[in-house]
């Protein structure tokens, strides 16, 4: 009788214990999770993987020139949709019809929905951008394309260095790239500015896609008060530049972060946000699978550039106007000329790619389950790629079927947040049609 009771009492004091001890880590998953991430954590805590709430503008990373501000972010949350900035088109029937979003649409991962985006000398969308196609007034060399897949804009707070070859912002990466810039791409000349990334890039971007702020834009389309309420502090003959619009779309642009993502909710406290494939799979790609090596931080990139050995893009069947010698084929070498960068892109983030439907730098995965598989293959597809460029951690996985499923199904739902319709605006400044405003789109997006 006593022993029977001793056992009771000891075995309640055990459970006792271990429910204290293990607090809300009951589930080993959890434990095992939390354990790996701390491990990983430039500063030991899961509070290095949590991205910060959009509005908290002095916690997200920011231009050095350009402070994050909330008219800055209103202003350049309508000019990166307004169709009213396509000023300069190569033909009468593009003017007022493409936004920098016709390439980074909201509801594709802010990419194009397709392969290739095309803004300028483009016609139609059909739901998430597929239908796009050329413009029968366009020639093939007068639109607007480029020889690689428009990168994705979630989380690009965290991009130092901008496009897959890091090519964009005088700091960070490029460093010690001074000699490179102007030559042999001109574009880059604009580091000697001393901006950051984003705000580097995103002046020659309004150049490369034939935009401008205008009289038109300015008073016709009635966007000089923003300008002015954002820019009061600058003189005049700067307010309406593109530098200042480029500043404005960037403060916009770094407020892009997925926040509601169930690993985001997950990270933040509530176990219950993903299910036990879930964290299997988060298990993988912090553990076996290796993905942390290269997908890190908050956003899960790096401006650190590899070798996967994937297509380009021009080896894709739908792209125009580019070709094998298409510069952006060697990745960071085709910025800086030196070898042992050649064939190296930056590591993109990976929120949100179950709306991308296109994957790498040349589109040649349609599927996440194929980039998965391409990984534990660990075998390149491109010849012109020279093996020894490959990235070492790029090798056979030996993933089971189980893992790939588990680890596919992280990067499908734990990584997408179901609400980016918060980030776009219900209209814009000129009443146009957005993100395109092409005939064949209008009609397709229900305008009129
Ligand atoms: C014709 C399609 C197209 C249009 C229009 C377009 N982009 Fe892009 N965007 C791209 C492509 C392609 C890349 C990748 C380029 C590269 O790596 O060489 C890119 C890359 C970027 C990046 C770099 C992201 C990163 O992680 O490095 C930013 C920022 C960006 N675009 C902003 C804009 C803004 C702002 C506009 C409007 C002024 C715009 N884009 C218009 C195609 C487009
Ligand atoms: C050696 C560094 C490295 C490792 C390890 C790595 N990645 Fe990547 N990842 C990259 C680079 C670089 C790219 C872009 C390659 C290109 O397009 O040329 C990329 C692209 C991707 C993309 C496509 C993004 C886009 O915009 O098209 C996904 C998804 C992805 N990686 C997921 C993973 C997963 C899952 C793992 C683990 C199995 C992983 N990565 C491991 C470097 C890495």
């Amino acid at each position: 009788m006593t022993t029977t009771i001793r056992a009771l009492f000891a075995l309640f004091l055990i459970v006792l214990v271990y429910s204290c001890t293990q607090d809300e880590l009951i589930n080993p998953l959890d434990a095992r999770l939390n354990q790996q991430l701390r491990s990983l954590a430039p500063n030991g805590s899961i509070e290095d993987f949590v991205l910060p709430a959009a509005d908290d503008y002095a916690a997200i990373p920011a231009g050095r020139q350009n402070p994050i501000t909330a008219k800055k972010v209103a202003l350049g949350q309508q000019l990166f949709y307004e169709t009213g900035l396509a000023r300069d088109a190569r033909h009468a029937e593009g003017i007022g019809s493409y936004s920098c979003a016709s390439c980074h649409i909201p509801s594709s991962g802010f990419t194009p929905g397709r392969a290739q985006g095309i803004a300028d000398g483009g016609s139609g969308i059909g739901t998430t951008g597929a239908a796009r196609t050329k413009h029968y007034a366009y020639a093939e060399d007068e639109i607007d394309v480029q020889g690689a897949r428009p990168l994705s804009l979630l989380n690009v707070a965290y991009v130092t260095n901008t496009t897959w070859s890091g090519k964009f912002g005088a700091y960070y990466a490029n460093e010690d790239t001074k000699e490179y810039w102007g030559h042999p791409d001109e574009d880059t000349e604009i580091n000697h500015l001393g901006l950051d990334g984003l705000e580097s890039q995103n002046i020659e971007g309004l150049i490369i896609h034939r935009m401008s702020v205008d009289e038109y834009v300015l008073d016709t389309l009635g966007y000089r008060s923003m300008f002015d309420a954002a820019f009061a502090d600058w003189d005049e003959e700067e307010r309406y530049t593109r530098k200042a619009t480029s500043f404005a779309i960037s403060a916009y642009l770094r407020t892009l972060l997925t926040t509601e993502a169930p690993w985001q909710e997950y990270l933040k406290g509530n176990q219950a946000a993903l299910d036990e494939v879930e964290k299997q799979g988060a298990l993988l790609f912090y553990g076996k699978a290796g993905c942390y090596r290269c997908h890190q931080g908050p956003a899960m990139s790096s401006v650190s550039f590899y070798a996967l050995g994937v297509k380009d893009l021009d080896q894709h069947p739908v792209s125009l106007a580019t070709g094998p010698d298409d510069i952006r084929n060697k990745g960071r070498g085709g910025f800086t000329g030196r070898t042992e960068d050649l064939y190296k892109f930056k590591v993109p983030g990976i929120y949100n790619m179950a709306d991308v439907g296109f994957y790498f730098h040349g589109s040649s995965k349609e599927s996440l389950r194929e980039v998965v598989q391409y990984f534990n293959a660990g075998e390149p597809e491109n010849d012109r790629v020279p093996k020894e460029q490959l990235a070492p951690q790029f090798h056979p996985l030996h993933l089971t079927e189980a893992e790939v499923d588990a680890l596919t199904y992280f990067l499908e739902h734990s990584l997408r947040d179901p609400n980016l319709e918060r980030y776009v605006p219900s209209q814009i400044r000129s009443g146009n049609c957005f993100p395109n405003n092409d005939p064949q789109s209008r009609v397709e997006l229900g305008c009129n």
